[in-house]
């Protein structure tokens, strides 16, 4: 099985990603962690750096080999990755299940509030800067979140409810 999460910063791929491998006994892979094991850098110290440029080639290499060697598997992806050189075509096919995790602007201005720190595209705004920046951010990106398989909407529901609604989804 080959499940690729898709969503906005703080939508909880990681956590929904985690449990949802647990479920299915399959491994869970992060293409954050994939691209800072291969650098040797976190996240935020790449885009310092060496730009978001770099972070962007990198992202699309470190994704193309792991969709060409790895098998049975739950991957989730940067919020960004859907949006940079045309990414999405990647894990669209066949074999593939793409999954979005769609939340608000409420929502992900809950959870970034107290995790935006170690995220470089929005750790220098203040509370207002946010709402503006993620509201406009989250309209542009839609379209390239909307070419998956399954969307499933996420506000107002727990990690168990999610991670069922997408298994049940799946089959
Ligand atoms: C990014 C999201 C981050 C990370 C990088 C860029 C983005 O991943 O890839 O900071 O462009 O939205 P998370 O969605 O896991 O925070």
């Amino acid at each position: 099985m080959k499940i690729i999460l898709v969503g906005y910063m703080a939508s909880g791929k990681s956590t929904i990603g985690k449990l949802l491998s647990e479920s299915l006994n399959v491994s869970f892979y992060d293409l954050d962690h994939l691209i800072e094991t291969d650098m040797n850098l976190k996240v935020n110290e790449i885009f310092e750096q060496k730009g978001e440029l770099s972070f962007r080639k990198k992202e699309r290499e470190v994704l193309t080999n792991f969709l060409n060697t790895a098998d049975n598997y739950v991957l989730a992806l940067g919020g960004g990755t859907p949006c940079y050189y045309d990414n999405f075509e990647l894990y669209q096919s066949e074999g593939i299940h793409s999954i979005y995790l769609k939340a608000s602007v409420e929502t992900i201005l809950k959870r970034l509030h107290t995790q935006k720190a170690s995220r470089p595209l929005v750790a220098r705004f203040n509370e207002e800067e946010l709402q503006e920046f993620v509201a406009k951010h989250l309209f542009e990106r839609n379209y390239f979140y909307h070419q998956v398989k399954t969307i499933v909407s996420i506000d107002e529901k727990d990690e168990k409810e999610i991670v069922s609604e997408i298994v049940s989804k799946l089959t």
